[in-house]
């Protein structure tokens, strides 16, 4: 491990419902329960964002090894089940395969099973939070990389801690570095609104799987059927929240320490902010990179990026 993730966590909820408004980084979504879950919600009608990602993967794979070339080290954050990285595999045909992600047991599950189907390919996990500028393996160190980013998990972060881990990836993958990097588009709220309020509770699920985490990592006693999920564009700010909401008046524990939250009071436990295809080029460029090129689909749901680690610059 990379991260202490349970006093980590411990802290972040305790520090996160003392205030007001209440919040919880979504980070902590991502134990296994919550990792299983996201992988239901990738499968939803509503989510079309990994079905239009995996599509433009699949169509400009080849694009992007003309662009970035091939046999470098594939370094991917949050990788979650690596479901999307074949994909990328066969047309870049890396030299080595690097998946982080914070979820631990998901992640080295993960990577067994890309290895058993890539013999020959070096898979070398990492857990741990990548906001923590994770170091890379020494082995892969002078090689030069490819970063996946896929997902748009970039906009579970807000546009200043995007933009320093968007740095902090150029800086970790160096100088000749390129990377692919998926970003939901800005669209019609109701679309996006209807991906995050599934009909099968999938998504309500996986908000609420947070609370049933802190009940079991941290002794809580969270009532969690008094607490229901809601989801809303926020069109000023550009993103989607989600929130859990007490139904009525709740007391709890956790991590040793007690709460009391009134009636219609509301956790804040992730933003999703979605970019036109400008902000995109926008945020690369303030974090050291160069736009190379992107591709939509039709309806223009999803982007995916290429861009390339600009030169270090000297200041005189
Ligand atoms: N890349 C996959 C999964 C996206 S879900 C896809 O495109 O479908 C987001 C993933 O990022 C999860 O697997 C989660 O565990 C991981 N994650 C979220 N925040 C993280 C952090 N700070 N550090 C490392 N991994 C993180
Ligand atoms: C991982 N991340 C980009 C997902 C998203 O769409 O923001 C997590 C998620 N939250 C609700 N549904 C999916």
């Amino acid at each position: 491990m990379i991260a202490t993730a349970d006093t980590d966590f411990a802290r972040a909820v305790v520090e996160g419902l003392s205030q007001h408004p209440r919040v919880i980084p979504a980070r902590y979504f991502y134990d296994r329960r919550g990792s299983e879950l996201f992988e239901a919600i990738t499968r939803l009608p509503e989510y079309y964002l990994t079905r239009t990602e995996v599509a433009l993967l699949r169509q400009h794979g080849p694009d992007i090894a003309r662009l970035t070339g091939k046999d470098r080290v594939l370094v991917e954050f949050g990788s979650g089940s690596s479901a999307k990285t074949p994909l990328l595999l066969g047309p870049v045909n890396p030299i080595a395969y690097v998946p982080i992600d914070i979820s631990a047991d998901y992640l080295f599950d993960a990577a067994e099973g890309l290895a058993a189907m890539h013999p020959g390919l070096a898979v070398l996990p990492l857990a741990g939070d990548f906001t923590a500028s994770p170091a890379l393996p020494a082995a892969v160190a002078d090689a030069p990389k490819l970063g996946f980013f896929p997902g748009s998990t970039i906009g579970n972060m807000s546009h200043r801690a995007a933009v320093q881990l968007l740095g902090a990836f150029r800086e970790t993958l160096g100088e000749e570095a390129c990377l692919v990097i998926g970003i939901d588009t800005r669209k019609d709220p109701r679309l996006i609104e209807a991906a995050y309020n599934d009909a099968a509770g999938t998504t309500a699920a996986f908000n609420l799987n947070l609370l049933h985490r802190i009940n079991r990592e941290l002794d809580g006693t969270i009532p969690v059927f008094a607490f229901e999920h809601r989801a809303l564009w926020n069109d000023s700010l550009g993103r989607i929240e989600m929130h859990l909401v007490a139904r009525e008046a709740v007391r709890f524990k956790a991590a040793g320490h007690s709460f009391h939250l009134q009636a219609g009071e509301s956790i804040h436990t992730e933003n999703s902010y979605k970019y036109t295809l400008q902000e995109a080029r926008l945020l690369a460029r303030a974090a050291g990179w160069e736009p190379l090129n992107v591709w939509t689909d039709p309806d223009g749901l999803f982007a995916l990026h290429v861009w390339a680690a600009e030169p270090n610059r000297i200041e005189t």
